[in-house]
């Protein structure tokens, strides 16, 4: 009945799933906000993704046991710096349980206040449009009031690795 191979019904195991949703590339990115105390904070994410032309939303998940979750909530907004190939080492910074992450980062105030990174594929800067529940994650839609866009190669994320994208 079923092509695929390794089909896993009802007993989900969260590692397996993990590797099952592996199989989908995606891009990396680091969304960043300013905390309540006025620092640039940001968290490497995957969960990126396009909802709406008009009205011009995005999404993106944060996992809620993040210890940076209650700074997105409390700022109205966020940037999404999409990582550019060579820029593999601030998605393992953003990563990781290190908190100075813009020590020595180059990264400038965006038109609309919040932390944009240097030297990335692309960004967009967002207005938190709303915060949905999603199981262990919460869900931010934003809206986009500007972005930007390069030539640089955009870092890959898939199969648990880190790459160049490239077709062919
Ligand atoms: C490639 C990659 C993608 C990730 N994507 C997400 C994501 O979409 N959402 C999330 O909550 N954590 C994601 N993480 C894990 C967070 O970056 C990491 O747990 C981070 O330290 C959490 O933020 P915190 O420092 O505020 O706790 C990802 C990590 C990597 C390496």
């Amino acid at each position: 009945m079923n092509a695929m191979t390794d089909t896993k019904e009802f007993d989900i195991d969260p590692k397996a799933l993990r590797q099952t949703l592996s199989c989908f590339p995606t891009g990396v990115a680091i969304a960043t906000t300013l905390s309540r105390s006025g620092d640039p904070i940001g968290v490497t994410i995957s969960s990126f993704n396009s909802v709406s032309m008009d009205p011009p939303l995005v999404l993106w998940s944060l996992a809620r046991k993040a210890g940076s979750l209650p700074e997105y909530r409390a700022h109205p907004g966020f940037a999404i710096n999409i990582l550019s190939a060579d820029q593999a080492h601030l998605c393992k910074l953003f990563a990781s349980p290190e908190r100075d992450r813009f020590t020595g980062l180059e990264w400038f105030q965006g038109a609309h206040g919040v932390p944009c990174i240097a030297g990335c594929a692309a960004a967009l800067e967002c207005e938190t449009h709303a915060v949905h529940e999603g199981g262990d994650h919460e869900i931010f839609i934003g809206r986009v009031l500007a972005h930007t866009s390069s030539e640089r190669t955009p870092l890959a994320f898939g199969k648990g690795q880190l790459g160049a994208f490239s077709l062919g």
